[in-house]
């Protein structure tokens, strides 16, 4: 089965081809990190705009990549919750629109869903169950697939998500947006024992809190300055990196012993950090975990990924017509 997938919830307008849930026929993203930059995030306003702009030239590249028109395709699937509303109205009435001129089932697809789903396209052996830390510019949890579409949430963050932990401490060191990358680069050049940061605890065990590190990195750097003394950037970064690294796979690993599970995976932007990937792998190694991680291009948003979970959706019987809206939040089951 051949799907067309769109994503649109935040700065990337992307759009793919895939088959079966597995096989990437094409995929397209246009960016526009380089215009949020400016701003030092995300402004909603201009995403919306550059996604109404960019969405007809990167539906119509995945297409061609593929080497198919618009009736070969067998289903329209969209990420429709959770993300920048007006950016994901952008996606949802564009696939609407093609849905119903071509007559073909729509999939709205959850954007953590389809996170998690990347998975199965690095891995074509990994199935569920399994448990997943989703790890993002807007979420972190700690996820339960209990099967391709149903998925509990057991941890979550009770402030800020890890992704945007990192582009905050990194815009504190003068890092540009979206600083995670910029954060591991540097960590790797820097002692992480040179400076001290906090722990930070919470109240449910597998729940993360993140705002406490971002602050105390602030401070820190606050402190250094006035007192005339020369900042190590590499070395803050570093330290940055591994307590939130630490906390990450520790919550995790006990999450999953707790609950019995033997395979792990990871997904989301931040699942691109190379500190979290190794030490998340090491620890499942010592555990006797199989762990699952989406190849780098994979992490970070994209429709391929939306498209892969739309075929399960579909298979579940997950289609909706065009009454279909977007939610600037949606959560998945929680416990
Ligand atoms: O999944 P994503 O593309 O967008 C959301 O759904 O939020 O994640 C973007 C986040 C950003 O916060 C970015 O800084 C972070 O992923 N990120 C990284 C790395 N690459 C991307 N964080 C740490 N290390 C990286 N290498
Ligand atoms: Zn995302």
């Amino acid at each position: 089965m051949k799907i067309l997938s769109i994503e649109s919830s935040c700065d990337e307008t992307a759009a793919a081809v895939t088959e079966d849930g597995r096989n990437v026929l094409s995929s397209v993203i246009a960016t526009q990190i380089d215009e949020h930059k400016l701003y030092g995030g995300v402004v909603p306003e201009i995403a919306s705009r550059r996604h109404c702009e960019n969405i007809v030239g990167v539906v119509d590249e995945a297409l061609s990549e593929a080497d198919l028109t618009l009736d070969e395709i067998d289903a329209v699937a969209v990420t429709n919750a959770p993300g920048l509303i007006g950016a994901l109205l952008v996606g949802v009435g564009f696939a609407k629109g093609l849905a119903m001129s071509a007559d073909k089932p729509l999939i709205p697809v959850h954007h953590i869903k389809g996170h998690i789903a990347a998975n199965y396209i690095t891995h074509k052996d990994l199935a569920p169950p399994y448990l997943c830390l989703v790890v993002s510019g807007g979420h972190t949890h700690i996820v339960r697939v209990q099967s391709y579409t149903e998925l509990v949430t057991v941890g979550r963050t009770v402030d800020d998500a890890a992704g945007e932990a990192f582009d905050k401490a990194a815009r504190a060191l003068g890092y540009p947006y979206p600083g995670g990358v910029h954060i591991d680069r540097a960590a790797k050049k820097g002692d992480p024992t040179k400076y001290h940061l906090p722990v930070p605890n919470t109240r449910e065990k597998y729940d993360f809190s993140f705002s406490g590190l971002k602050t105390a990195v602030i401070n820190l750097i606050h402190n250094t300055r006035q007192r005339g003394e020369e900042l190590d950037k590499e070395s803050l970064a570093a330290a940055f990196q591994l307590t939130a690294v630490n906390m990450l796979t520790d919550k995790l690993i006990a999450a999953a012993e707790e609950l019995g599970y033997d395979k792990i995976a990871i997904a989301g932007g931040v699942a691109a950090n190379s500190a979290l990937r190794e030490n998340i792998s090491a620890a499942a190694k010592a555990h006797g975990m199989n762990f699952y991680v989406p190849e780098l291009g994979l992490c970070t948003d994209n429709a391929a990924m939306i498209g892969c979970q739309g075929y399960y959706e579909y298979l579940a019987g997950n289609t909706a017509d065009m009454s279909l809206n977007a939610y600037a939040t949606k959560k998945l089951h929680m416990l």
